[in-house]
């Protein structure tokens, strides 16, 4: 039995025999939402307070640390940055870090310096944010997408190896949500087959494989400081990593390919590259809001286990699964499945409306990112028709069915990360939400 007093099964076996009313006071149902008017309908809401606001600051010490850089007159890259990437690479247990003007210049920067361009193909899941797939096809390469696994959110290894041609050149796994992709199984498939990793951490710092930071097992590792970030300072990026060579490279590409370290001089500007340097005053942000990042970690992740342990009674709630290997979960999302059948065949929607009308805000995640125009569009280019035959699109095209992936995308919901810094009651408060609209699922049919 748990806390609550009602297994999955039983709480599903009273449901199923209509006796979820006759049972309110029973020994089954400990729950005291029962027959409640739910607040969508103008019930009381489950949680009336507000939730923690994001992002978060200290007003006298990060404020003071904006101020200096701004007072310097120094505003472009130099000294606040250096001791940023300083600090994040000791935080992440590399020997290097990139500050990037965002996520997906980091992201474009990492596969410029392997080399990754036309005629290349690139192995991603399509449960993640536009900008994973867009860096490849910036880089000319052609995204395949391989299935997701819906337990834990992140892409199946399993359904990788067949994807596999002599043109793929990379594996891009994300770890979406902050969950950790399976870097046991892809490593050994990027052995395998010669591949070079780049791992999208742009919504998990802090998150841990075996006791290594992730974004730090791949060739290079990219992640994301926008505004709802963990870790923030409204706009930037980073890329990590250990090889010397490679991280010189990245830091002559996002400075126009001017010569850095083992990148050697030459006339002018040596390499083809871009600007996509950091500002003093972000890396400042940064630096402040880092101070927080592990005690915020702790607070995530010791929240969503409670939200999980009073999730799972409930039937056709499915919280996420982590992977074996995964030892921390960086939760810029806490996601679980929603199982429309369980709830009387109430839709995804509103459920969405009705835990919203409750005081818990939700979304329910992504759309299919491997059904969206832009992919049809970047092929159609006059670049892409020069850089691979009709045959090559087509294959990739095809290859984009990713069941799974479409279902997942109609059955997860997603809770943002700042509520994870809430209190134990808060918690309590949305797991009792969701009971509540499971109990009286019948006001909305
Ligand atoms: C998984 C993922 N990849 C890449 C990015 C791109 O990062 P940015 O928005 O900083 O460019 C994001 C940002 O939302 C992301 O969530």
């Amino acid at each position: 039995m748990t806390q609550r007093g009602f297994t999955r099964r039983n709480f599903l076996k009273a449901a199923t025999a209509g006796t979820i009313a006759a049972t309110a006071t029973g020994p089954l149902i400990a729950s005291s939402n029962s027959t409640k008017k739910l607040a969508i309908h103008g019930g009381d809401p489950v949680h009336r307070g507000g939730w923690p606001r994001w992002p978060i600051w200290d007003k006298a010490h990060d404020e003071q640390r904006v101020l200096e850089v701004l007072r310097s007159g120094v505003w472009s890259r130099r000294n606040v940055v250096a001791e940023f990437e300083k600090k994040y690479a000791a935080l992440m247990g590399t020997k290097r870090c990139l500050a990037t003007t965002n996520g997906t210049n980091a992201l474009i920067t990492a596969l410029s310096a392997l080399d990754i361009g036309a005629g290349d193909e690139v192995l991603v899941g399509p449960y993640t944010f536009v900008a994973t797939v867009d860096a490849i096809l910036l880089v000319g390469a052609l995204p395949v997408f391989v299935d997701t696994d819906r337990e834990t959110f992140t892409v199946d290894p399993e359904a990788m190896e067949d994807r596999i041609t002599e043109s793929t050149r990379a594996i891009l796994p994300v770890h979406i949500l902050g969950l950790p992709a399976d870097m046991d199984k892809i490593t050994a498939l990027a052995k395998k087959h010669n591949l070079r990793i780049v791992e999208d951490a742009c919504q998990a710092w802090m998150a841990e494989w075996r006791g290594k930071k992730v974004g730090s097992i791949g060739d290079l590792g990219c992640f994301s400081f926008q505004n709802s970030k963990n870790l923030t300072c409204g706009e930037g990026g980073a890329i990590i990593g250990d090889d010397e060579r490679l991280m010189d490279i990245c830091y002559s590409f996002h400075n126009f390919g001017r010569p850095y370290g083992t990148v050697s001089a030459g006339r002018g500007c040596v390499r083809l590259g871009t600007k996509a340097r950091m500002a003093e005053y972000q890396a400042a942000i940064l630096l402040a809001q880092m101070e927080r990042l592990e005690e915020q970690t702790s607070r995530r992740v010791e929240n969503a286990a409670h939200l999980t342990s009073r999730l799972e009674p409930i039937p056709g709630i499915i919280p996420h699964k982590l992977n074996d290997g995964a030892t921390r979960a960086a939760y810029h999302l806490y996601a679980f499945r929603y199982q429309q059948e369980e709830f009387g065949g109430v839709p995804r929607s509103t459920f969405l409306r009705a835990l919203s009308a409750e005081g818990v805000p939700c979304s329910g995640g992504y759309s299919p990112l491997n059904k969206c125009d832009f992919l049809e569009h970047a092929f159609q280019s006059k670049n892409f028709k020069k850089m691979y035959s009709p045959k090559q699109i087509e294959r990739a095209r095809q290859l984009s069915e990713c069941p799974e992936n479409d279902r997942l995308c109609t059955e997860a919901v997603w809770i943002f990360q700042s509520l994870l810094l809430g209190s134990r009651q808060d918690m309590d408060d949305i797991a009792d939400a969701v009971e509540k609209i499971y109990e009286n699922r019948d006001q909305l049919v």
